[in-house]
């Protein structure tokens, strides 16, 4: 199955967790009601769903925030699963952004594929899957992995957007390989040049990267672009590098902000200048809105 596949117009969306500004949004833009439903904790932390309104036969969008799918997985599926038994037509996942998709080969002997379970324990629950920029470097689609019919959404539009509203004489820096993708694309959308720089990473915590051409770039604005801000560790390694090699403050931009609990601190410690996001993840670097990128795709039939 190639993406970009028919996914049905939505009559009802199921926010989980109820009320992030981003699924408020994309609920107005489409002018069509939320699914009310209400979740009770047992004693022994087990999760009751009840769904509030009446379903039947409606096509249901559960737009997710997933950015700590761990301890959200389970209930994920079980509001999903009692959505279905209360007469659903279908149920979509709409998670601007889609976890687990880095796990995508065995990095050492005994790993895990996590990405390839990930979509086996979530795909049987769902009738379609729409995502934001999912992290797409071994796999070429998401149909590699995901057997439901999908969909993708492209953050680089806004991003450029943005940046020509806010930026000038900038020059946009992925800070390795696999971002050149996101780079180059934002560069084509908003006339900036563009470089990749070469990434090397030890561990977790422990990135190293170089910078073939810096002379090139002198006197211009560096913005650094990637796909994820998680540990934030590929963005203060590149931060540092063009700190020495003389560039002001770099303005980091993300499609995703994940943002470990020091990310945002250590960048700044790194010499970051501003951190900008989309908001495919509730937050307050989350300035790139993406709500009407969301809402214009479910209007359409592919
Ligand atoms: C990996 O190649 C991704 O594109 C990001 O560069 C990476 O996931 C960022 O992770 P972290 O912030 O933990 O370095």
């Amino acid at each position: 199955m190639n993406d970009d596949q028919q996914i049905p117009v939505p009559d009802r969306i199921a926010e989980f967790p109820p009320h992030w500004q981003l699924a408020d949004s994309v609920t107005k833009l489409l002018q069509i009601d939320t699914v009310d439903y209400g979740q009770h904790r047992f004693p022994d932390q087990e999760s009751l769903f009840r769904v509030l309104d009446n379903v039947q036969g409606a096509s249901i969008a559960m737009l997710a925030d997933l950015h700590d799918p761990d301890p959200h997985f389970l209930q994920l599926v079980l509001l999903a699963e009692t959505l279905h038994d209360m007469g659903a037509a279908s149920v979509g996942l709409l998670a601007p952004y889609l976890p687990y998709m880095r796990q995508d080969k065995r990095f050492n002997p005994g790993e895990a594929i996590s990405s390839r379970y990930f979509a086996d324990a979530l795909s049987p629950h769902f009738d379609w899957l729409m995502t934001v920029d999912p992290h797409l470097h071994r796999y070429h689609s998401l149909s590699d992995i995901y057997p439901i019919p999908n969909r993708i959404l492209h953050a680089t539009l806004p991003i450029a957007t943005w940046l020509n509203e806010s930026v000038t004489n900038a020059v946009l820096i992925g800070p390795d390989e696999e971002s050149e993708q996101w780079v180059s694309e934002v560069a084509a959308f908003s006339g900036f040049p563009h470089e990749t720089l070469i990434k090397q990473r030890h561990g977790d915590n422990d990135v190293e990267v170089s910078f073939p051409h810096p002379e090139r770039w002198q006197g211009k604005t560096p913005v650094l672009l990637d796909d994820i801000i998680s540990s934030g560790h590929t963005m203060m390694a590149a931060v540092s590098h063009l700190r020495r090699a003389g560039f002001p403050p770099p303005l980091c931009i993300a499609v995703h902000g994940v943002f470990a609990p020091d990310a945002l601190a250590g960048l700044k410690l790194a010499g970051a200048g501003d951190v900008v996001t989309t908001n495919t993840i509730p937050g307050a670097t989350g300035r790139i809105d993406i709500s009407n990128l969301i809402a214009d795709s479910l209007k359409r039939q592919i």
